[in-house]
């Protein structure tokens, strides 16, 4: 498959995938998500690679989250499909196993921020922004953000994040537990490349079987995915985005 918007590097043992869709901050519409579900599957099968190294593309965006654009016209029937469509894409990086690092280079939202927690590690650029701001859009994570982030960092941290929509700083975010390191912009990726390298030195079958133990419930995504496409069954999510495409504050009825 040709890829436009997702790029796949190999280095010797270690993979790299850039997304890379500079007109929207690198969000994910469609194809950006059919590109990246074919570079997993070409990670999963070079039996030479060790690690994986997931980032965006520039020094504004690692994803800025699901694709507004494409949302707004979703039934609740197409959005649970588009919800189960994600996860899917993010649980198959999830169970490759080998180690993935997200190297956050900038805002990591919505579905951004559930990338990077579908990686097993997460380094962060002084700059990067995290967030899961979904119900100032009518409607809540939908790729798995509402399984992975309380278990990444606690129930009552995940509450703050997603029932605020509020975003934080890659130093707050360290201090939550949800990135490992920080460091400079500059840092980030040969300080990814490096703790790649050396995981790769390690045995790959216990790394294999410690991955599938950290694995999360499946149930508890086809729950996220049906409420997801229940918020599209009301008219708040065509106001909240809407309200985003428009630029203007969004106002949710009763
Ligand atoms: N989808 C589609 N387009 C997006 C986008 C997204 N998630 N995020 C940014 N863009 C587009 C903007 O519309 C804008 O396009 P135009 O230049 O054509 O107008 C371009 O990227 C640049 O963005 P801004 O002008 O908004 O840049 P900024 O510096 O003023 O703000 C930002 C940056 C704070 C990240 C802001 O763009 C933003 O809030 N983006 C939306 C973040 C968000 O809500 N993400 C969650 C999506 S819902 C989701 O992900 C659900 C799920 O779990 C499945």
């Amino acid at each position: 498959m040709s890829k436009d918007c997702v790029k796949l590097q190999f280095d010797d043992c270690v993979a790299t995938i850039t997304i890379s869709r500079p007109t929207a901050l690198n969000a994910l519409n469609n194809t950006v998500l059919a590109e990246l579900a074919s570079a997993i599957e070409e990670v999963g099968e070079n039996r030479a690679c060790r690690a994986l190294i997931v980032t965006g593309e520039g020094s504004k965006a690692f994803v800025a989250g699901a694709d507004i654009q494409e949302m707004a016209s979703l039934t609740p029937d197409e959005a649970v499909a588009f919800s189960r469509h994600g996860q899917r894409v993010f649980s198959a990086i999830e169970r490759l196993p080998i180690p993935t690092i997200a190297a956050v280079n900038g805002y990591a939202l919505g579905g951004g921020c559930e990338l990077a927690l579908a990686c097993d590690i997460r380094l962060a650029s002084e700059n990067a922004r995290f967030g899961q701001p979904e119900v100032g859009l009518g409607i809540i994570p939908g790729f798995g953000g509402t399984v992975r982030l309380p278990l990444a960092i606690g129930r009552s941290r995940a509450a703050y994040m997603i029932l605020t929509g509020r975003h934080v700083s890659a130093r707050e975010a360290y201090e939550m537990g949800l990135v490992s390191e920080v460091m400079t912009l500059e840092s980030l990726l040969p300080r990814a490349e490096e703790l790649a390298r050396e995981m790769a030195t390690k045995s790959h079958v216990a790394i294999g079987y410690a991955k599938r133990l950290l694995f999360p419930d499946d149930e508890a995504l086809a729950r996220e995915a049906q409420r997801f496409g229940q918020c599209f069954a009301t008219d708040h999510p065509k106001e909240g985005m809407s309200a985003f495409l428009e630029r203007r504050p969004a106002k949710f009825s009763d």
